[in-house]
């Protein structure tokens, strides 16, 4: 017997804590006092300044020193993605979340890495990714490396999670009281 079972197509998730180090606190009151235009729906059930016409959260001026160290975490893992382009922000809004809130299965279209920085949450709170939302094979016994169908990360205050803009991604009915959570995608 010399058989061999090998990993292919892989699904990378990238994560960063402490993000924004020293300058947090200050940064973190920025965002909570600033005035966002947001719209809630069923499939976006938070409050969320995304919109077809206010994209924009990058281009102002008081959030661009943490859109330049979100820009140096987007490169470095496109890099090891193995693109050589530059990438850009071309979009990014501002979710508002409370109590029992969720954010339905999807994908960000038209980008390559998407991703969200958490201004302020809780650990009982995740983000759920999965692999094919049709997936109904039997289930295994034992969960191990070759047969993962999804994973969940805690919302960490101050933590960075990117991922492929076609990951598929929800969150569950939300814990805490008040999240607030910077979106973005990059090309
Ligand atoms: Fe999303």
């Amino acid at each position: 017997m010399n058989e061999k079972i090998e990993l292919w197509f892989p699904t990378p998730i990238y994560y960063s804590d402490n993000v924004l180090g020293n300058e947090f606190k200050n940064k973190q009151e920025t965002f909570l006092n600033h005035h966002y235009d947001t719209v809630r729906n069923d499939y976006m059930n938070v409050d969320t300044s995304h919109s077809l016409l206010d994209l924009n959260v990058h281009h102002l001026e008081k959030f661009q020193s943490v859109f330049d160290v979100i820009d140096q975490h987007v490169n470095t893992f496109a890099q090891k993605l193995g693109y050589r382009h530059k990438l850009k922000c071309e979009t990014s809004w501002v979710n508002k979340s409370y109590k029992n809130d969720y954010l339905y299965p999807h994908v960000h279209s038209y980008a390559l890495i998407s991703g969200a920085y958490y201004i302020q949450s809780l650990k009982e709170d995740h983000i759920h990714f999965m692999k094919d939302i049709k997936d109904m094979k039997l289930l295994p016994t034992v969960n191990n490396d070759l047969n993962h169908r999804s994973i969940s990360y805690s919302c960490v205050t101050d933590r960075i999670i990117l991922f492929l803009s076609d990951t598929l991604h929800h969150t569950m009915k939300q814990k805490s009281d008040f999240k607030m959570t910077l979106s973005f995608n990059y090309k």
